[in-house]
C-alpha cells in the first residue's frame, strides 16, 4: 500500500484546487488500486503563528513551544510515501495558512527531514500570476527541503473552466503527473539535486564547518547522518561544474569568516543567534 498525504492550503475543501487533486487521485487510483490517499486540511488543523523564537532551529523541531498539531502533521510527512502539496493563489502566492505551515516547518531548510520525499506540487489561481503560488512551493520543498518534486503546476482555473482545450490540456497534465507520482512513491528515486539544491546542501554544510558551535543541535545532527563528510544528503553524481563553482564561492566564505572576521565572530554570531 503506497500512502499519498496531501497538505491543503485551501479553505475550500470542494474549491478549484481540491477538484484539480481529485484528478490526481483518481488517475492514482486508476493505475493502482493499492494506494490510499488521506487529506490533511491546514483549515481543520490547530497550527498557531510561528512566535519567531527559532527554537526549531538551536535545539529542534521538537522543542517548538507552541503545543498545537506540528508534530502529528510532521510525522504524517514522514510516513507518506509521496506528498501533494496543494494551495491555492492568493494575491501572486500562496494562501496565509498555506504560509504559515511553511513557517512552522522551516528548520526543515537546515535539518532536513524529507530528503528525496516524492512530492507534487498543485495550485490554482483565478489566471494571472499562476506560477507565483507553485514555484515558491516547489523553493521549499524541492530545493530547501531535498524532496524529490515529480511536478509543478499551476493553473489558471478560469481558463481551464471556460476553455475546452485548456481542461484537456490541464487534465492531462494532472493526469500524466499523477502517474510520476505513483511511480517514485513505488519507486523512491534518489536524483541527481540541480544547481539549487547543491547550493543550498553546501551552503548548510559549509556554515557548519565555519562555525560548528553556534548552532550545536543542527551540527550533531549533520554529523549524526554523516552530512558533513558527504558530497549530497546521499550518494549520487554531482555535476563538476556545481562542485567548481561552490568550492570557490564557499571557499570565498570561509576565508572572509575566518581571516576578516577573526576570531571574535563566533561568538558574535552566537550571541546573535541567541538572541533573535
Ligand atoms: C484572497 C484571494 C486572493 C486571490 N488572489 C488571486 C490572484 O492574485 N490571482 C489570481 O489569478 N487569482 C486570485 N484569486 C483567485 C483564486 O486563486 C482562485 O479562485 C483559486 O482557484 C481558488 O482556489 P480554491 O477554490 O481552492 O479556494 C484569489 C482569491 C482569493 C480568495
Amino acid at each position: 500500500m503506497k500512502n499519498i498525504l496531501v497538505v491543503s492550503g485551501s479553505a475550500r475543501k470542494n474549491g478549484n484546487t481540491m477538484s484539480m487533486v481529485k484528478i490526481i487521485q483518481e488517475e492514482m487510483e486508476r493505475l493502482d488500486t493499492d494506494v490510499a490517499f488521506e487529506y490533511l486540511y491546514l483549515i481543520d488543523q490547530k497550527l498557531d503563528y510561528c512566535i519567531g523564537c527559532s527554537i526549531c532551529l538551536r535545539k529542534g523541531g521538537h522543542n517548538c513551544p507552541l503545543k498545537d498539531d506540528k508534530e502529528m502533521i510532521l510525522e504524517k510527512m514522514i510516513q507518506a510515501d509521496g506528498i501533494i502539496f496543494a494551495s491555492p493563489g492568493y494575491a501572486g502566492m500562496v494562501s496565509g495558512m498555506f504560509k504559515n505551515f511553511i513557517d512552522r516547518f522551516m528548520y526543515q531548510d537546515h535539518i532536513p527531514e524529507f530528503v528525496g520525499k516524492p512530492t507534487l506540487i498543485v495550485s490554482t489561481s483565478g489566471g494571472d500570476g499562476v506560477m507565483g503560488a507553485p514555484k515558491y512551493m516547489a523553493n521549499c520543498s524541492f530545493y530547501w527541503w531535498g524532496c524529490h518534486v515529480v511536478d509543478i503546476i499551476g493553473i489558471g482555473h478560469a481558463f481551464y473552466t471556460v476553455h475546452h482545450k485548456s481542461k484537456l490540456k490541464y487534465t492531462r497534465r494532472l493526469k500524466a503527473a499523477a502517474k510520476k507520482l505513483l511511480v517514485a512513491a513505488i519507486d523512491k528515486p534518489l536524483s541527481k539535486p540541480n544547481f539549487r539544491q547543491y547550493i543550498y546542501f553546501m551552503f548548510n554544510k559549509t556554515e557548519l564547518e565555519i562555525s560548528p558551535t553556534v548552532m550545536p543541535y543542527r551540527t550533531d545532527v549533520w554529523r549524526e547522518k554523516g552530512w558533513m563528510d558527504m558530497n549530497y544528503y546521499y550518494d549520487t553524481k554531482i555535476n563538476p561544474f556545481y562542485i567548481v563553482f561552490t568550492k570557490i564561492a564557499f571557499g570565498l566564505m570561509k576565508l572572509v569568516y575566518k581571516n576578516l572576521l577573526g576570531k571574535d565572530a563566533d561568538k558574535a554570531l552566537a550571541d546573535y543567534v541567541q538572541n533573535n
